[in-house]
């Protein structure tokens, strides 16, 4: 389904979108779970993006209950395992396609946030390189009711001033795309039709991103 609308703005998703987190996101997750010995794939792994941390544990427990302070020690182990893989990232951590879209967003004026579930956006977004680019920058603190509500995109839009309805959203997960249908937003996926087949538009990489046809569409209206 395509639909026509003015475009105002961007809101892109980090990890799985604009760097390859989704993957260290997966080894911090994947180090916990054969410590704990608890089976983990990479097909697993698919249903952790975009939400939490404490949800993306339960998820990793399949329904098993533990107390409140293993779960915490456990969340904070695949913290500082995260932690440590991004203090790796540079500029050339960014995903093939997205400098190129950024710049060219920036020229035509179109306002630009970030949207992420993390608590470690914004370190991330530093060693990218890439903070002065946006004008808003919503993370894993920014509201209570996390993908797929539709708050953070909400929010994200609010900062930024515009309207729903004239922002586009660039997400890589299931949840990402419910939350930002939920939000009344152009929803474009990245990835495999099973993961972001609800999306308005859909490709398997951000270089693919058709955005002057997406542009030309919204601006017709
Ligand atoms: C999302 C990721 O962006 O952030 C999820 O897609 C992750 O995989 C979530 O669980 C929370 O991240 P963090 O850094 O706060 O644990
Ligand atoms: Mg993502």
């Amino acid at each position: 389904m395509k639909i026509s609308r003015k475009l105002e703005a961007f809101i892109f998703d980090l990890d799985g979108v604009i760097t390859d987190t989704a993957e260290f996101h997966y080894l911090s997750w994947k180090r916990l779970a054969d410590e704990e010995g608890i089976p983990f794939s990479r097909k697993d792994n698919e249903q952790l993006r975009g939400v939490s941390r404490r949800r993306s544990l339960e998820l990793l427990l399949k329904g098993k209950e533990l107390p409140e302070k293993k779960m915490q020690e456990m969340m904070d182990r695949k913290n500082g395992y995260y932690r440590e893989l991004i203090k790796t990232i540079t500029p050339d951590n960014l995903l093939p396609g997205v400098e190129e879209i950024l710049e060219y967003l920036k020229e035509k004026g179109i306002k630009m946030a970030i949207a992420s579930a993390s608590k470690n956006a914004r370190p991330v977004i530093k060693n990218l390189g890439i903070e002065d680019m946006f004008d808003t920058i919503a993370d894993g603190y920014s509201v209570q009711k996390t993908k797929p509500a539709p708050d953070l995109f909400l929010h994200a839009a609010k900062e930024m001033g515009v309207e729903p309805p004239a922002c586009a959203v660039v997400e890589d997960a299931e949840s990402g795309i419910e939350a930002a249908l939920a939000a009344g937003m152009l929803a474009i996926g990245i990835g495999p039709e099973e993961r972001v087949g609800k999306a308005h538009y859909r490709y398997d990489q951000v270089a693919d991103i058709e955005l002057e046809k997406i542009l030309e569409v919204s601006e017709k209206v």
